[in-house]
């Protein structure tokens, strides 16, 4: 097949923090999710993806200026491979990936990459498909990256069907419509952490876990209902129930799953006493030892001066709400 003139295109896209978790799955393969899950979009913490299809014989990957190899590369190209097939091309291609996530910041991004990736590697086979379209893409890649496609808080359908074709991602609210901050406490951590994809593996052989899959269809109605009525504490009292009993989960399994340092208690010990004192602060934590809080802008320094001399948390920063996937031109 001759390639076409233009058959490049730059996209990008944020990562986002899930206020109601996705944690397992109803089919590994296809990365479709046992039940749904809701998410705010973050500012300023993307991934831009450049892909050029080109003759050649293999995909070239580079990432953050460090060429891919192994099991990464591996997971791009097979990635590729879904895009080339749903736009009947079959030319190898050359992808070239910048994240503005610091790489110390202990926030996966994969989401934001393989939101960036699906819209710009079917730009550049000369496909323009609709978000939703998109959305179910990009979840190939990664399960998180369906909700990437879109800004601000945005909710992660099931879905019922065996092919995956309805479990997509639909915004609930645009990121300008109620101004929050999410505040990361960096926490370090000695061990390199299971995967999100090992981990809600093995979780899924906890006994908690059939509890925990019962739970989330009303922590998501719940969190609708909040966003909906721009209710702070509600919101954030459903992330934070969604969010330790998603850990809980892994301290039942054999053997147990903790993701967790001191610090990280520390930090939720501190956010609670600060609630305690009245300002409006919410806990969650992914798969990792890292807290995230959700507040309003008026308590954002509160919040930061009660995480900053955490003994164990290294960085402090705060992040708006932000936008959804797009092409840069
Ligand atoms: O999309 P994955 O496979 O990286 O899994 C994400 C898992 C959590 O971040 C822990 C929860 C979530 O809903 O994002």
């Amino acid at each position: 097949m001759s390639v076409p003139e233009a058959a490049a295109a730059t996209a990008r896209a944020n990562v986002n923090v899930a206020l109601v978790k996705y944690w397992g799955k109803r089919d590994a393969a296809l990365n479709l999710p046992a039940a749904g899950s809701i998410s705010v979009t973050l500012d300023g913490l993307g991934v831009e993806a450049r892909v050029r299809f080109r003759r050649g014989t293999t995909d070239r990957f580079v990432i953050d200026d460090a060429e891919a190899s192994g099991d990464e590369r591996r997971r791009l190209s097979q990635f590729l491979d879904l895009v080339r097939a749903e736009c009947g091309r079959d030319e190898p291609a050359e992808v070239e990936t910048r994240s503005t996530v610091p790489r110390a910041a202990g926030l996966a991004s994969s989401a934001a990459a393989f939101a960036a990736l699906a819209l710009a590697a079917t730009r550049a086979a000369g496909r323009r498909l609709d978000a939703r379209a998109l959305s179910v893409l990009a979840r190939r890649g990664s399960g998180s990256a369906a909700r990437s496609i879109f800004g601000g808080f945005v909710e992660w359908q099931r879905g019922e069907r065996a092919d995956g074709a309805d479990s997509a991602a639909q915004p609930l609210l645009d990121a300008g419509a109620w101004d929050l901050r999410v505040v990361v406490a960096l926490v370090s951590s000695a061990r390199k952490a299971v995967s999100s994809r090992d981990g809600m593996t093995h979780a899924a052989t906890s006994p908690l876990y059939p509890a925990w899959i019962e739970g989330v269809a009303r922590d998501l109605t719940r969190a609708r209902d909040a966003i909906a009525r721009r209710d702070l504490e509600a919101l954030g009292l459903t992330a934070e129930h969604s969010a330790l009993t998603m850990h809980a989960v892994g301290l039942g399994a054999e053997p147990p799953l903790l993701y967790w340092r001191a610090a990280t208690v520390e930090c939720l010990h501190r956010i609670w006493a600060l609630r305690a004192a009245g300002t409006s602060a919410y806990v969650t934590i992914d798969a990792g030892p890292q807290v995230k809080v959700l507040c309003d802008p008026a308590g954002e320094d509160r919040v930061r001066a009660a995480l900053t001399d955490v003994p164990g948390v290294e960085r402090v920063f705060a992040c708006k709400l932000g936008g959804g996937a797009e092409v840069v031109p």
